[in-house]
């Protein structure tokens, strides 16, 4: 038996190389052993206020960067999760095991509700229950995310450790699989802030389309640290976050670029990040720019993942439903 990996992206922004590093890259490695769906998250998305075309262009710009980053549709099933609705169904099951005061705790939750001027939506608090339900719902045993979602697959785990105590063993107990040198990549501008697809600051996050002048021109202006000297070091938080970002588009170790720059500028290490960086996201510009105007071509991969998908999910949303009692 294949191992079930799941995981999801908001379509609510153009994907950073914080994304590709943390999440898609282990994604790529991972389609070719395992049952893999990597899922567009439209539902979340909705949790704070977005224009609805553009939302609906951006779930088909994260499909076609998806298939650009080397998602294979033939071994991994891509899909947009409204278009499949055991999701909030299972959700709605889910909420109600859901201790409102574990809710309140989410991290996540209490940087972003703080952000939001005109009062939290209910959606907002919910996020981390339709997240368990996603990965729920497909038998799911690994979670391939950045470390920022640590706490949301431990929500997770919880529900269906309780829904398997109260009810009976229905759902599996997913475990998060996260990089540990690479699951948090950090702004340009600010290393100690996460890289986000919301920072105020754009030159603190490099986009997977931004071009190749874009590219240079925001490695170049990384801000570093004092002294000279191109080591992975706590004292040195700018310079060790750029070195993880060439460590993993080199796929070399840090020990090996600390040597390669030993006695070079800081100039010098950015020319050669931002070369490095051009030349491995040139193939995925390329890529994106081949297939995303082919609207019918990434419908027919949607619809072909959205329908293999319910075949999964609606097998333990009728298990959790007879569960329960319903129906
Ligand atoms: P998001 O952009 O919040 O939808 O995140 C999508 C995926 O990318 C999740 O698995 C995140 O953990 C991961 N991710 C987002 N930002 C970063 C980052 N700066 N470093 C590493 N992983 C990240
Ligand atoms: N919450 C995740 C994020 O913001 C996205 C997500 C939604 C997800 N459902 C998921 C990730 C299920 C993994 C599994 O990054």
């Amino acid at each position: 038996m294949k191992k079930v990996i799941f995981s999801g992206i908001q379509p609510s922004g153009n994907l950073h190389i914080g994304n590709y590093v943390g999440a898609i890259a282990q994604w790529v490695k991972l389609q070719n052993e395992s049952e893999a769906f990597f899922c567009i998250v439209d539902l979340h998305a909705i949790t704070v206020p977005q224009d609805p075309e553009t939302l609906r262009e951006k779930v088909l710009d994260t499909a076609a960067l998806y298939i650009a980053c080397g998602i294979d549709p033939k071994k991994a099933h891509i899909f947009v999760q409204s278009e499949n609705p055991d999701h909030p169904y299972l959700a709605w099951l889910l909420n109600c095991i859901t201790p409102f005061g574990q809710l309140e705790r989410m991290t996540q939750f209490k940087d972003k509700s703080k952000k939001q001027q005109e009062g939290t939506n209910a959606g907002l608090f919910d996020y981390p229950v339709l997240m368990a339900a996603d990965i729920l719902l497909y038998q799911t045993d690994e979670v391939p995310v950045g470390e920022d979602q640590k706490q949301h697959i431990e929500i997770t785990r919880d529900l269906a450790e309780k829904f398997n105590r109260d009810f009976g063993q229905t759902v599996k107990v997913p475990e998060a699989l996260i990089q540990n040198e690479t699951s948090r990549i950090m702004s340009l501008q600010n290393p100690t802030s996460k890289m986000s697809k919301s920072d105020n600051d754009p030159m603190g996050t490099i986009n997977l389309l931004d071009g190749v002048e874009i590219v240079s021109e925001k490695v170049a202006k990384a801000v570093t640290d004092s002294g000279t000297e191109i080591v992975k070091r706590e004292d040195k938080l700018a310079i060790s976050n750029l070195l993880t970002i060439h460590s993993v588009f080199s796929e070399s170790s840090i020990q090996e670029i600390e040597k390669e720059y030993k006695g070079k500028s800081y100039a010098e290490f950015k020319k050669g990040l931002a070369d490095l960086l051009n030349k491995k996201l040139d193939p995925i510009r390329e890529k994106y720019n081949s297939i995303r105007e082919d609207v019918k071509f990434l419908r027919q991969i949607l619809d072909e993942g959205a329908s293999y998908a319910r075949s999964k999910s609606s097998k333990t949303l009728r298990e959790v439903r007879v569960k329960m009692g319903l129906g």
